[in-house]
């Protein structure tokens, strides 16, 4: 059985048309895990794709999410202040979390004023761990994005990171910069409710047909080593699509 049959995949002309029925179905899943267990822990995702699904969660969908029982992660950040422009924290707030009324308390940034980015993992981790119990916390939703080199969150090609089997956030190092980040590693990733990838652009097809393909390395296609125990979804544009 090809990995492709094994996942959803759901395709939409474009990105404005993704985003409005990924934005659905994130407030289909957090409404259920509200229902089955009274909160919902999601992660959020970096990058520019992901925006146009926040403003619609904050407009269109805004009454449709009871915001005082959502509590929000990060899947990675990159290692800056909270207010630079190059922050997913920073980015989320304006795009999402500074619109809707979300307790402040229920908003969990990745901590980058710490001087050390291990230290700031740990102590991240141990956020993770106090708001959700059990050896590896499950997280109801966790949203990813894909770079065109196949990495997720902040897990890179050829990091020693994808290689974590302990600890649930660590430091890693990116390509470009910034290069120091804090990342969500596959344990915990993987112990997830559902997984979505949301993916659109041409420059991402091939790294899309690698991450759905048969034996491909995650070590080459981060991307590939998602794999959760419960729900995967690719959310893709034609575009991201056309080497399916
Ligand atoms: C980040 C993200 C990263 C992102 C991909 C895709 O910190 O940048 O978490 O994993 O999802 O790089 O980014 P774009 O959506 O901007 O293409």
């Amino acid at each position: 059985m090809s990995r492709l049959s094994a996942r959803e995949v759901h395709v939409r002309a474009d990105l404005d048309e993704l985003s409005e029925a990924l934005a659905a179905e994130v407030v289909r899943v957090i409404g259920g895990a509200i229902s089955t267990r009274g909160d919902c822990a999601l992660a959020l995702s970096g990058g520019g794709t992901p925006q146009r699904l926040h403003s619609l969660l904050a407009t269109a969908h805004a009454g449709d999410i009871a915001w005082p029982r959502l509590h929000v992660f990060f899947g990675d950040e990159r290692y800056v202040p909270h207010d630079s422009p190059q922050s997913n924290c920073r980015m989320a707030r304006e795009t999402l979390l500074d619109q809707v009324p979300i307790p402040a308390d229920n908003v969990h940034p990745i901590p980058t004023d710490g001087g050390d980015p291990d230290e700031d993992a740990r102590s991240y981790e141990a956020a993770v761990r106090e708001h959700r119990v059990g050896d590896v916390p499950r997280l109801d939703l966790i949203l990813l994005g894909m770079g065109p080199d196949g990495h997720t969150a902040s897990l890179f090609p050829g990091s020693g990171t994808l290689a974590e089997t302990e600890r649930l956030v660590a430091p890693s190092l990116a390509p470009v910069e910034p290069r120091r980040r804090i990342t969500m590693t596959y344990p915990i990733i993987n112990n997830a409710a559902a997984a979505f990838f949301l993916v659109a652009g041409e420059d991402k097809a091939p790294m899309v047909a690698r991450a759905l393909g048969p034996n491909t390395s995650v070590e080459e296609v981060p991307a590939a080593g998602v794999y959760p125990t419960g729900r995967l979804a690719w959310w893709l544009d034609e575009a991201a699509a056309g080497m399916l």
